[in-house]
């Protein structure tokens, strides 16, 4: 059996990886050794205990308050120890964190192929998003096997040369998603944990805005802004209350803890478990984000999405109409949401369009090209 070594760092690469380990599981000829970087702690620990899945390795590379230089610095050292130990035949990375780009680069050093997971997403603007927009073009500097979730992912790939071993296939967070809703259903296992989760909210009196905020490039003033236009809308609007799930950056968390922890229809929580999450994304009214995972599962969900950003590698959402650009003004972010809380029309116009980020079925899609591989030749360019 060929040995895939699949690394993970950070809370959405556990989501967006997970159907691909678990379809990995079923592979006669594959044999999955999930790696965690532990980048991330509780946020990732939480993730892996709702999808059922156990690391084979944990680097626990996570301090308070971490530098990029840091972390990177890491990762590459760690986990070069590691692939000498498990001397993979291929390694698997997801999306453009400091791991992801840390893990390919242990990779590469020792000629060991990459397939990147959700490839070829672009701003081309390498301060923004800082640092994942480069981290990916990195990454696809140094990968054998390109998995793009969209066509628009394929053509920017296409547009940098890069056009071997290049496959549509769909995101994974939509398999992702597609796990976790048929296990919401199962609604008796989980209503404990949900209703736990949420402090009380009641989903049915207020009309739930349901917020995340974590971008490096909205740090302090912009992230304050936007705590302090939360106010004037929940003071505007009496029949809205605000869910926030808090990041566990203290860079995150201690700017917006104190603007918003005291208003009475504000519930501010620790990360919630997925099954949470989109339950709450499920039951909310609309979503205010600047979350990359979320702006592609809410068009699923049949919930608008205001992207709390200037930018977008997610041009997919805003083009067909369920997700919108409003960036960290105040101003914007208060006239587009009392657009959607006032106009019936513009609200059903966001939520009635199709997702275009999947059907499903990505990771049994990248499992079977995996299958097939044979040993990469020498790439030349
Ligand atoms: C990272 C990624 C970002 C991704 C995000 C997903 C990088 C450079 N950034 O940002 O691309 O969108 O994860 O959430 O890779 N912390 C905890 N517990 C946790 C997780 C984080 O306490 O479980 C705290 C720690 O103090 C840590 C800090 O958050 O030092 C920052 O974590 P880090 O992974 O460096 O950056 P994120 O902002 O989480
Ligand atoms: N998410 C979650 N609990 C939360 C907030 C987010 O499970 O409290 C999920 C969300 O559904 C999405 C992913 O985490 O799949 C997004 O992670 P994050 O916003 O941290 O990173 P990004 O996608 O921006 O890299």
């Amino acid at each position: 059996m060929k040995k895939v070594a699949i690394v993970i760092g950070t809370r959405p690469e556990v989501i967006k990886l997970a159907p691909v380990y678990l379809e990995l599981k079923k592979s006669k000829v594959l044999k999955p050794i999930l790696i965690n970087t532990g980048q991330h702690r509780e946020m990732v620990d939480e993730m892996l205990k709702w999808f059922h899945i156990k690391e084979d390795f944990n680097l626990k590379l996570m301090e308070k308050s971490q530098s990029l230089a840091g972390i990177t610095s890491k990762v590459v050292h760690s986990l070069t120890a590691t692939f000498k130990k498990v001397k993979p035949d291929v390694v698997i990375v997801e999306g453009d964190t400091a791991s992801v780009m840390a893990a390919s680069i242990a990779a590469f050093y020792m000629k060991i192929p990459i397939a990147h997971v959700e490839a070829g997403l672009r701003t081309n603007n390498i301060y923004n998003p800082f640092p994942e927009e480069m981290a990916r073009r990195v990454v696809s500097q140094l990968a054998t096997y390109h998995f793009a979730p969209t066509q628009n992912a394929v053509m920017n790939l296409k547009k940098e040369g890069i056009i071997n071993n290049v496959y549509l296939t769909g995101n994974t967070v939509i398999d992702a998603l597609f796990y976790t809703e048929h296990k919401i259903k199962e609604v008796e296992k989980y209503r404990k944990d949900i209703e736990k989760a949420f402090c009380g909210l009641d989903f049915k009196k207020y009309k739930v805005v349901l917020v995340t905020m974590h971008r490096r490039e909205n740090f302090g003033r912009s992230h304050s802004e936007i705590a302090k236009v939360f106010i004037k809308i929940l003071d505007s609007f009496p029949e809205v209350a605000l869910l926030l799930p808090l990041h566990k950056n203290p860079s995150v968390r201690d700017i917006i803890r104190p603007i918003l922890e005291k208003h009475p229809r504000v519930v501010l929580t620790e990360p919630l478990g997925y099954v949470p999450f989109v339950y709450a994304m499920k039951n909310s009214y609309l979503i205010l984000s600047d979350s990359g995972g979320v702006q592609e599962e809410a068009p699923s969900l049949g919930k608008p999405v205001l992207v709390l950003r200037t930018n977008t590698e997610r041009p997919e959402g805003i083009n067909a109409g369920c997700a919108k650009l409003v960036g960290v003004n105040p101003k914007t972010i208060f006239s587009e949401t009392k657009k959607l809380l006032m106009n019936k029309k513009s609200y059903s116009r966001m939520s009635q369009t199709k997702n275009p980020y999947g059907n499903g079925k990505a990771s049994k899609k990248i499992v079977k090209i995996l299958s097939k591989m044979e040993s990469p030749k020498e790439l030349n360019f």
